[in-house]
């Protein structure tokens, strides 16, 4: 069976999908949700979204029912990012991520700290997913910053680093899933991946894609899709199509 099945075998073709909320205002994102919000799993509040709008609107789409990944990276030192993570459990959110690259610490710590607020405070707790290198990133880029590894032996670490910090899960870029699901052993561990272009889509800027059917193939357990849904002229048809994908056999 394939292993994003086997890691979650009730999950329905449409909690795989979470729409990027890539716009610039609350009353757009708004508008996309109260469009969408029964036809797929999630939503994605990024960095843009979220400096324009704050936590106030993250908090009021949570109390519209809305399950939010809040995509903020975070990265710095290990009390701040733990902090940061403890506030984005008590928005409410879904999941959220940090950059694996934080180290160690900042996980294992931030893990830690999620868990006991949660507890505390009745809270469900939000699953926490890491970054490992971002897909704008290539050889290049890393030995700007010091690392001479191949992108993706620095991938496979910092994905075995983010599980055995206890974190739940990575971004992936589709290409990489194949390897960080041979490299790490629990099938509990969720692979999140953007990059997803339905067959009948164009690419706009992502080089390298999959379609959805393809990615889940690989492993993926979630789908991050932006344009390909919030740019379609029906995007209640857009969703009705990759879920039609998603559930056909490849
Ligand atoms: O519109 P599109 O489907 O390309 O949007 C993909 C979303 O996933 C965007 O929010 C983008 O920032 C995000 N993302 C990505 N590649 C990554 C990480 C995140 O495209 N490696």
């Amino acid at each position: 069976m394939n292993p994003a099945i086997a890691a979650n075998p009730l999950t329905h073709p449409k909690d795989k999908i979470i729409v990027a909320l890539d716009v610039e205002s609350a009353d757009e994102a708004r508008s996309i949700f109260a469009e969408l919000s029964g036809s797929v799993g999630a939503f994605k509040v990024g960095l843009q979204l979220f400096t324009a709008e704050g936590p106030r609107f993250v908090r009021d789409l949570v109390e519209r029912g809305a399950k939010i990944f809040l995509d903020l990276k975070f990265h710095d030192i290990p009390n701040t990012v733990a902090k940061a993570s403890v506030e984005a459990a008590r928005l409410g959110v879904w999941m959220f991520n940090v950059h694996a690259s934080g180290g160690s610490e900042m996980m294992t710590r931030t893990a830690a700290e999620v868990a006991n607020v949660c507890e505390r405070e009745s809270i469900a707790r939000p699953k926490v997913i890491a970054v490992t290198v971002l897909t704008s990133s290539n050889r290049e880029t890393l030995a700007e910053t010091g690392v001479s590894d191949e992108t993706e032996s620095q991938v496979l670490r910092l994905a075995q680093l983010t599980a055995k910090c206890g974190l739940d899960g990575v971004v992936a870029s589709p290409l990489e899933i194949r390897a960080i699901r041979a490299s790490v052993a629990s099938n509990r561990f969720l692979i999140v991946t953007p990059g997803i272009r339905p067959s009948n889509a164009t690419n706009d800027d992502q080089k390298r894609v999959m379609t959805p059917a393809e990615a889940v193939a690989e492993g993926a357990n979630y789908l991050v899709i932006g344009r390909p849904i919030t740019s379609a002229s029906d995007r209640q048809r857009a969703v009705e199509d990759i879920i039609t994908e998603l559930s056909k056999p490849i």
